[in-house]
């Protein structure tokens, strides 16, 4: 599975982490540094630092971290192999042989193969007679004959095994129709067609790719829909349906709606930067990847109870983040005397494209919805949830940054209580005081903690031993920044150190000097798991002294061994411990038994 030592280097020192990060951060020099925003949390100021000495980048805020191919796992979703073959490609390097890799590589590829030959499958049928029932629900939507191509929708048949048969005819097997999600197994082992008498809508991802498939039903059975559960070519956090097209869009900004028929009837109305997240909340993979696209987004959620939770959700992941964010509320529409709830696909169906337009100029930024979605939690007109009212949105609008912001929007609210612009004035500052202070105290809280601070952030790499591994970081420090230092390192094995990762680290940047190699950071990267890569390069961020570099390190050495010495003695003079010593020797379990 492993890239030979030496390709790895050749493709690292091809690969300049500043040049291949630049191509998605915008960065600064500060220092011996660069800066910029981290594309993998939402920041307004940048804490995503790429250190050209030691070919790495760190962000300070969500703390991952990593050399030049962790950034390229993370920033396009890849594997380590795929995402070192897509260095390699960019560097025109040869990729050697690899099997199993290889394998899992081109596993894929047919997957993809499969979506493909399916999706144009389910097109076929759209275009048959077979597919009229398709056909004539999608007149019923009023989706044109062009926007159904534009999308590739198609039609599963009312039919067992059509996919199954077409797909084996054209050379795929059974477990790969298993693999892609298509074809599910019943209890006595028989293969049949998952999605069956279904709208079929191919999810295609901003590679042009067809990742997976959702199916709605042609009446009003359930479920209304089904979508492909994750494969190994598919994960639902990272994909939005119609990004592909959104894509390419020249409108300013990207509209998010519910559903993939939203999705549609926008594009055909002429909003073609519309995407849905397919019936699941807005995740922060979603949002790095629209984030490649856009600065400005639109809500456009329905208009019901759960659409309104969606944008609150929506809004409390993008707070804080590069993005403007604005909410389009749909109105409910009159019906037979009553106001019913429509969503986006109603409402251009009963209103048209222009009054869409109308709204999307005019919807609002998300403060008016917070504020309107406060205002309706109260009767206005009763003194009591007057105070009340004023109480809770000052909390609101305190959240808001801007100085200038704060008081327009008090204004507003006082407005629409009734209550004098001073008088709130008043109350949003309290809240807004009362806000920060919450917040400094939070921060003193932990920066008065040292021991929690100095602990990983990951669980997985809690440290026990706490002394110990802070000389244990030391050593680290000290040898990825001068590798002189290792002379000083031949009386210190791995084994001695209390925390394992902190050992598994010393042991890999041993073997590499030992073999005479330079990138310790590539070798890293292969043998080491996300997390554990982010909290290498997070106590590498740490200050180190380079001064007294031979003593430091020997007084490193001498704690380790010191601590390790302590926790083997403590061992030995547990009686439990020593009582299962004993009891194992006799039983001849593992080390010499007695005499
Ligand atoms: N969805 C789903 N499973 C369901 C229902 C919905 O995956 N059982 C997803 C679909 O991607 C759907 C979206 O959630 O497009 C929004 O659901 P809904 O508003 O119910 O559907 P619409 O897209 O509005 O479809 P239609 O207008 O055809 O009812
Ligand atoms: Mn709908």
């Amino acid at each position: 599975m492993a890239f030979p030592q030496q390709f790895l280097d050749e493709l690292t020192a091809r690969s300049d982490i500043v040049d291949v990060v630049s191509a998605y951060v915008h960065l600064t020099k500060k220092g011996n540094n660069y800066f910029g925003l981290c594309p993998f949390h939402n920041e307004k100021t940048g804490s995503f630092s790429v250190s050209p000495d030691k070919q790495i980048f760190y962000c300070f805020g969500c703390k991952k971290g990593g050399g030049v191919i962790n950034f390229i796992m993370e920033e396009e979703n890849l594997s380590f192999r795929d995402a070192v073959a897509f260095l390699a490609k960019r560097a025109n390097l040869e990729l050697p042989e690899e099997d199993g890799d290889r394998e899992a590589g081109q596993k894929r590829q047919r997957l993809l193969d499969l979506n493909r030959a399916a999706a144009q499958f389910y097109y076929q049928n759209l275009q048959s007679p077979q597919g009229a029932a398709v056909a004539a629900y999608l007149n019923r939507r009023k989706i044109s004959r062009r926007t159904a191509t534009n999308f590739g929708l198609g039609a599963s048949l009312d039919s067992w095994d059509s996919l199954l048969t077409a797909m084996l005819q054209k050379g795929f097997t059974k477990a790969e129709l298993l693999a892609a999600g298509l074809v599910v197994q019943n209890q006595q082992g028989r293969l049949y067609d998952k999605f069956r008498n279904r709208l079929m809508f191919p999810v295609i991802d901003v590679r042009g790719d067809v990742v997976a498939f959702g199916g709605r039903v042609l009446d009003k059975s359930e479920p209304k829909y089904m979508n492909t559960s994750e494969t190994m070519v598919y994960s639902k956090r990272r994909v939005l349906y119609g990004m592909n097209l959104a894509k390419k869009s020249k409108r300013g900004n990207i509209i998010l709606c519910e559903g993939n028929i939203d999705v549609i009837t926008l594009h055909q109305a002429g909003f073609d930067n519309a995407v849905a997240s397919m019936g699941t909340a807005l995740t922060v993979e979603q949002i790095r990847l629209l984030s490649r696209y856009t600065k400005e987004l639109v809500l456009c959620y329905d208009n019901d109870e759960a659409g309104k939770n969606a944008t609150q959700k929506a809004i409390d992941l993008l707070n804080n983040s590069e993005f403007s964010v604005k909410v389009l509320q749909l109105p409910r529409r009159l019906e037979n005397g009553q106001y019913v709830k429509q969503d986006v696909d109603d409402f251009i169906k009963f209103h048209g494209r222009e009054a869409f337009e109308a709204l999307l100029t005019g919807s609002e930024n998300h403060i008016e919805f917070r504020m309107d979605a406060v205002a309706a939690k109260y009767d206005l007109t009763d003194d009591r949830q007057r105070v009340a009212y004023a109480e809770e949105i000052s909390g609101v609008i305190a959240s808001l940054a801007n100085a200038v912001e704060r008081e327009v929007y008090a204004g507003r609210a006082a407005e629409r209580a009734g209550i004098s612009k001073e008088a709130m004035e008043l109350e949003v500052k309290r809240a807004f005081r009362q806000r920060a202070s919450r917040e400094r105290r939070q921060l003193e809280r932990t920066s008065l903690n040292p021991a929690a601070q100095l602990q990983p952030k990951e669980r997985g790499c809690r440290y026990t031993d706490l002394r110990s591994a802070m000389a244990e970081e030391g050593v680290i420090r000290l040898l990825t920044r001068d590798s002189t230092l290792f002379d000083c390192c031949c009386q210190l094995r791995p084994e001695e150190f209390s925390s394992p990762l902190l050992g598994k680290i010393y042991s890999i940047l041993l073997r590499c000097h030992q073999s005479g190699q330079q990138g310790g950071v590539s070798l890293l990267s292969q043998e080491l798991e996300r997390e554990e890569m982010n909290h290498f390069t997070g106590l590498l961020q740490k200050p180190e002294s380079m001064a007294n570099s031979r003593q430091a390190m020997a007084d490193y050495i001498a704690i380790i061994q010191d601590s390790c010495r302590a926790r083997s003695g403590a061992q030995e003079s547990d009686p439990l411990v020593a009582a299962q010593e004993k009891y194992k020797a006799k039983k001849g379990y593992g080390g010499k038994p007695h005499e």
